[in-house]
């Protein structure tokens, strides 16, 4: 059975249900998925494939998911990877949405040129204008980011889905 490593970090929790749901769709289609915060102490060994992903705050990966993916890239030794982001700049520009992430997985690749990245995804997210600090909502107010709930589980699941061939393989 394909063991597989849901790793992932969070600060609100709406990435925590995104795993949630992954981790349901991958045991459902045969293989045994965890999902772990990557604060936990974790031992890639354990694992046969591993998909690593993190919310964007400030452009940027949460740094305990980026550092995971890039400590432990060498231990993984060309099992198959895949990333995912989840932010909310995509509900109103998915391009630049886009170019942060990809911005993101362009770093990694070259601080973890071993990392064997077999798919990448962007999901929008949750955004609570309350969980910003005091001096974000003053900015928040110029540029609004549109409040709420916008995952989309039908795309989370279908991008599970594709993996199941890539980690079985
Ligand atoms: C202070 C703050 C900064 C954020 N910065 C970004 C950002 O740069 N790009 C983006 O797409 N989303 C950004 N977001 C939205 C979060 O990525 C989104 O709310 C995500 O679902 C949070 O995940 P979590 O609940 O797992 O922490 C930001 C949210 C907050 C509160």
């Amino acid at each position: 059975m394909t063991r597989v490593l849901v790793a992932f970090a969070t600060r609100f929790g709406s990435t925590r249900e995104i795993v949630s749901a992954m981790v349901h769709e991958l045991n459902s289609a045969g293989l045994d998925a965890h999902g772990v915060e990557t604060t936990s102490s974790l031992n890639p060994d354990d694992y046969d494939a591993f998909v690593i992903g993190s919310p964007i705050y400030g452009g940027h990966w949460l740094a305990a998911a980026g550092m995971f993916a890039a400590i432990t890239s060498e231990r993984i030794d060309g099992k198959p990877v895949a990333l995912f982001s989840v932010g909310t700049l995509g509900v109103s520009n998915w391009k630049g949405a886009e170019k942060e992430h990809q911005d993101f997985i362009t770093g990694l690749t070259e601080v973890a040129p071993k990392l064997n990245i077999v798919s990448n995804a962007l999901f929008n997210g949750y955004f609570e204008r309350s969980n910003l600090p005091w001096y974000l909502r003053i900015v928040d107010r110029f540029a609004p980011t549109p409040q709420g709930d916008h995952r989309n589980w039908q795309v989370i699941k279908s991008w599970t889905k594709s993996l199941v061939p890539k980690f079985n393989g």
